[in-house]
């Protein structure tokens, strides 16, 4: 039988998010109308095991569903990973009398969650927060839309400066280990290649894709190439083919942390606004142990376990369509 819920807490961890902000305020907004008690939890997993937890009311997230980072801090945490850390959140947790948690985060914030809820008795629903977008069970996390609006922006700067000079620009965009914000930013900037992990592209197979563009007149070209990609970062990649052109001068540019900054468009306003009100009610449901997330514009429920995995596909035909596009 589920328990009664009567106080949540809830938390963002791992990597921020633009639209974090916008998820808590949909689970607090949601949790009073629904006369829970809500807590906030600090710095993620770090401030859950330092037991910093405090009330959160429906006016103290006003004013922040534009706002870009999380109200609440996050954290990498290294102590969760352990048994002993674990335990001491627990003993937090239990000090507050708190039934359940609502983590918003990623990866590794819903590896942790899933340990967690194995361990002990407390159930935790997951909202995808996370730039990545590399989360099994939701079309979209919330962050991703702006993080590529952001990496669009800077490329678009590229262009003209890459245009005035002829030069062949490496742009790196992050993506730990996967390839969704390049390829999205590739399609939207127009961009003569992209260099993703999902997909093995030999430094030979680009050489020759770029001099074929030279051939087609192109006058300078982007290539976008995903933080994780085997070849390496966009330095790497530009080191190992700047030697066949002597038409182009060859640049780097990495964007790197500004993607995870700035307002949240709408797009992930309206997401996080989704899942947060989505999460609350999952827990008064009696679900327990899943990520909420967006499917075909549809709430979906995925267990910690498959969410995680890292296997979401890419879509392929954005893939194929890329390469015709750029031609
Ligand atoms: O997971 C989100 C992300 O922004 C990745 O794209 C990137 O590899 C990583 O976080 C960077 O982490 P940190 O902010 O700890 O440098």
């Amino acid at each position: 039988m589920s328990r009664e819920i009567k106080r949540i807490a809830v938390f963002t961890s791992g990597g921020d998010a633009p639209g974090m902000n916008a998820a808590i305020r949909a689970v607090v907004r949601t949790a009073a109308y629904n006369d829970l008690h809500v807590y906030g939890i600090s710095r993620g997993y770090e401030g859950m095991i330092d037991g910093e937890l405090s009330r959160l009311d429906v006016r103290d997230v006003g004013n922040i569903i534009h706002r870009g980072g999380t109200m609440l801090k996050t954290a990498r945490s290294q102590r969760f990973i352990t048994a002993e850390g674990r335990k001491m959140a627990y003993e937090s947790l239990l000090a507050y009398d708190i039934d359940a948690c609502i983590a918003i985060g990623g990866n590794g914030t819903f590896t942790g969650a899933d340990i967690f809820s194995k361990e002990y008795d407390i159930p935790f629903i997951g909202v995808p927060g996370t730039i990545d977008n590399d989360l099994y069970g939701t079309d979209f996390t919330v962050g991703f839309d702006t993080a590529v609006n952001t990496a669009i922006e800077a490329v678009d700067k590229i262009r003209d400066t890459a245009d005035s000079h002829n030069r062949l620009f490496f742009v790196e965009v992050m993506g730990r280990n996967s390839g969704f914000i390049a390829l999205s930013t590739a399609i939207c900037t127009g961009a003569g290649s992209v260099l993703i992990p999902e997909i093995h592209t030999s430094i030979e197979e680009l050489i020759d894709l770029l001099k074929k563009g030279v051939k087609r007149k192109k006058l300078f070209s982007v290539v976008i190439v995903a933080e994780g990609h085997p070849q390496g970062g966009a330095a790497q990649i530009a080191q190992k083919v700047k030697d066949a052109f002597d038409y182009y001068d060859t640049k780097v540019a990495i964007i790197g942390h500004l993607q995870r900054g700035g307002s949240p468009t709408g797009f992930d306003r309206l997401l996080a606004s989704r899942l947060g009100f989505a999460a609350v009610e999952a827990l008064l449901q009696g679900k327990s142990n899943v990520m909420v997330g967006l499917v075909h514009d549809s709430i979906s429920y995925t267990p910690f376990a498959e969410a995680i995995k890292n296997d979401k596909p890419l879509n392929n035909d954005l893939v194929r369509m890329a390469e015709v596009l750029a031609i």
